[in-house]
């Protein structure tokens, strides 16, 4: 089981990546790194299942992969490495987390674990068709695996509190995601608005 965002990126976020390749690659460096912090911060909440626990790991390995994979090209490429801090869309998309009570919370952290995911492999699409090859046949591999991801976490969530509460609270923070991505305006980034 899985979904669809509910809003699809504007082909001028393309054309700004485009436009922008160096910062764009030192942008999804960043944004791999804070991935596998995310899915080793989930651990916590699994203290009683190892097949969880060891799910999450190896998400965690592979975004730290992902990393290595990004910072490997841009040296290699002779793109400019450039510290940058992330735009603002992860955090404004956790502080969504209702800390009610600790199920909610979960399910929430998850949710956003997992849109997060879901704009990652929706990205990397929007933008494999105007790519050159090199950089078409990485970012293709890479979109599997953010696909994966996306289901990684949903199903958790599925496994938590069940298909209902899933959908319903998915469905509002589709669209708290779109909200969240349209007013990304502070610079062009990997989760920018254009
Ligand atoms: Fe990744
Ligand atoms: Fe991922």
């Amino acid at each position: 089981m899985s979904y669809q965002l509910t809003y699809t990126t504007d082909l001028r976020w393309a054309q700004s990546a485009l436009a922008n390749l160096g910062i764009l690659l030192n942008d999804h460096a960043i944004l791999e790194k804070k991935a596998a912090v995310v899915a080793i911060d989930m651990m916590k909440y699994f203290p009683k299942s190892p097949k969880t626990l060891c799910r999450l790991s190896k998400l965690a390995r592979e975004e730290m992969r992902h990393f290595e994979l990004v910072t490997q090209f841009v040296e290699q490429n002779s793109y400019d490495q450039i510290q940058m801090k992330p735009v603002s869309y992860m955090r404004n998309l956790f502080s969504l987390v209702d800390s009610a009570n600790r199920t909610q919370a979960l399910r929430d952290r998850l949710l956003i674990a997992s849109i997060i995911e879901a704009r990652a492999h929706e990205r990397f699409d929007c933008l494999i068709p105007l790519l050159n090859g090199k950089l078409a046949a990485f970012y293709t591999k890479l979109s599997h695996a953010e696909k994966r991801h996306q289901d990684i976490y949903f199903t958790l969530c599925l496994e938590l509190v069940g298909e209902s509460k899933t959908l319903d609270r998915l469905s509002e923070l589709l669209d708290e995601e779109r909200r969240i991505l349209l007013a990304t305006q502070d610079r062009f980034g990997f989760f920018s608005c254009v």
